[in-house]
């Protein structure tokens, strides 16, 4: 009897959900099973976006999806993201729970995958305390010194752009998070960091494991034939441990000893005026240092990769950008902050950058903490809610041509207007209260990329690993997260002086 219990809870849930349904007037959306619901049809880590443009070309702005007992809502319009997630945030700010991925695990405490609640609004507090322009901008110079070394880096192999981005993120993050000065590419603390990588991307697909669907079964005992998942858990929380208490034993040791550099964690645990591991603040300060890391290194590195992707792609608007900064900037010194204000044409570029391959073509999925009733559909407490981001960002009304990259979109018309909407505030950075907690650091490092790189260098002609030219049009991801395709350019500095400028800093 023992052995069918699970199932029967899991029929019994079901049973209870198919009975509410009834009496739920639902939005209109793909046809499903019995039991299992359109789970077959969801798509996962494949084709993602397509799946959903599909469906949302069949059933309207909101769509509902049943993923065995759980709710499912896609929303695909700007209205409907608005009117939910952002006008009705205090109640679609939660994030769907999975017992493997969260529980088991661990990832459930992470700052991103929080439930909404009071364990939240703490990271969210660590974050704005530290996400401030004042204590950006004192990291200014660990900025430039990354940026430099990316510039000699991509002049001496320029084919490993991607390899390049990624570490000038890492180190900015990392000495953000810790004032860690990583030595290297190949420095020991990417490893420990990136420990999980391969982990995390198998079970955030929902339904990856059987256990998400019926929970019961996370009471198996690890011996049990069958239950390899929850040592697969064991390791995966082990190495989430240990990547969260390394960089926090060598921060505590330095500030004990005094020679702590400035950084999120020194700067909280000092105000904090304790490094006791038991205290809560302590806790939350070791976990949003660790969400620096998780968050901040592959979105802006791929933003980049996808920058400069559009920039061989688009000659003209390199040119008339490389044009804006020469006027200001020359070819004899490095641009800086500082320049911001007089660059527009640049600022204009970050945006559409932003719009044209956003990170997380679905953002991540919310989930609301109480029942709901809009334009006469219900939604239920604990559904999961998925913003259709990259159909938001390419709809031709918002954005007319939304596949050609056209920075001049975002600068004011003939009436001083703005003609289109920004799209770091209309999903690139999310919605809502959960929207990118790392977004002003995100900004500042994705400008000052865009500026230097400009200046310094003339991206041409984009090939994919088969030495075939790229389409201009981005396609949708197939997966969740945006991580440009490989592809590699002919990459040369813009002048003698500005090749010299670069190796000079070495
Ligand atoms: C260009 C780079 C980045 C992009 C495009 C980006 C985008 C996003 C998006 C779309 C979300 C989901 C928002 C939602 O659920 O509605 C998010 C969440 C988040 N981001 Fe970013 N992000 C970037 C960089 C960063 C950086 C540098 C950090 C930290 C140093 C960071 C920290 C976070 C955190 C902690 C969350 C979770 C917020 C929460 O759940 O309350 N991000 N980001």
């Amino acid at each position: 009897m023992a052995t069918y219990l699970p199932f029967i809870l899991l029929l019994a849930s079901i049973f209870i959900y198919e009975l509410r349904k009834r009496r739920l007037k639902l939005p209109p959306g793909p046809k499903g099973l019995p039991i299992v619901g359109n789970w077959f049809q969801l798509p996962a880590q494949r084709e993602t976006v397509k799946t959903y443009n599909r469906w949302a070309e069949q059933y309207g702005d909101i769509v509902h999806v049943k993923d065995f007992g759980r709710y499912v809502f896609i929303l695909n319009s700007l209205k409907a993201v608005d009117d939910l997630l952002e006008k009705r945030s205090n109640i679609y700010s939660s994030r769907p729970q999975f017992i493997m991925f969260h529980k088991l695990m661990g990832f459930g405490e992470t700052t991103t995958f929080l439930p909404y609640g009071d364990k939240w609004r703490k990271h969210r507090t660590l974050f704005n305390q530290q996400m401030n322009k004042r204590a950006i901008d004192q990291f200014e110079g660990s900025q430039y010194e990354a940026i430099e070394e990316l510039l000699r880096s991509i002049l001496n192999s320029p084919t490993r752009t991607h390899e390049h981005f990624r570490h000038m993120t890492g180190s900015i993050v990392l000495r953000f998070a810790y004032g860690y000065k990583a030595k290297a590419k190949d420095d020991p603390i990417y490893g420990v960091l990136n420990s999980n990588g391969a982990a995390f991307a198998r079970a955030i697909i929902p339904g990856a494991f059987l256990v998400d669907n019926i929970p019961i079964l996370r009471y198996v005992p690890d011996w049990f034939p069958g239950a390899e998942f929850k040592k697969f858990a064991t390791e995966t929380r082990k190495r989430l441990q240990h990547s969260r208490e390394l960089p926090f034993q060598t921060v505590k040791a330095e500030l004990r000893a005094g020679n702590a550099s400035p950084s999120f964690m020194a700067n909280a645990l000092t105000e904090l005026g304790t490094d006791d591991e038991s205290n809560e603040d302590v806790q939350a300060v070791k976990w949003v240092a660790n969400a620096f890391w998780a968050a901040g290194t592959d979105t802006t590195a791929a933003t980049i990769a996808a920058f400069i992707q559009a920039m061989g792609t688009f000659p003209a608007t390199m040119k008339k950008a490389q044009k804006e900064i020469d006027d200001v900037v020359g070819h004899t010194r490095f641009p800086e902050f500082n320049d911001r204000s007089a660059l527009p044409y640049l600022d204009a570029i970050l945006k559409e950058t932003m719009r044209w391959a956003p990170i997380f073509p679905a953002a991540l999925p919310h989930s609301t903490t109480v029942d709901d009733v809009y334009e006469g559909y219900q939604i239920p407490a604990g559904s999961i809610v998925i913003p259709n981001v990259w159909r938001i960002l390419k709809d031709p009304e918002t954005y007319p041509d939304p596949s050609v990259f056209r920075p001049e979109r975002f600068l004011p018309d003939e009436n001083g207007g703005i003609c289109e909407k920004d799209p770091t505030l209309t999903g690139a950075f999310g919605y809502g209260r959960r929207i990118c907690a790392g977004k002003n650091l995100a900004d500042a490092t994705v400008w000052l990329a865009i500026a230097t790189l400009l200046w310094a260098f003339d991206f041409s002609d984009p090939r994919d690993e088969n030495g075939k030219k790229l389409d201009p049009k981005v396609p949708p991801p197939p997966g969740a997260f945006f991580a440009p395709q490989k592809y590699t350019m002919d990459i040369t500095p813009r002048s003698k002086e500005i090749e010299a400028l670069i190796r000079e800093g070495a």
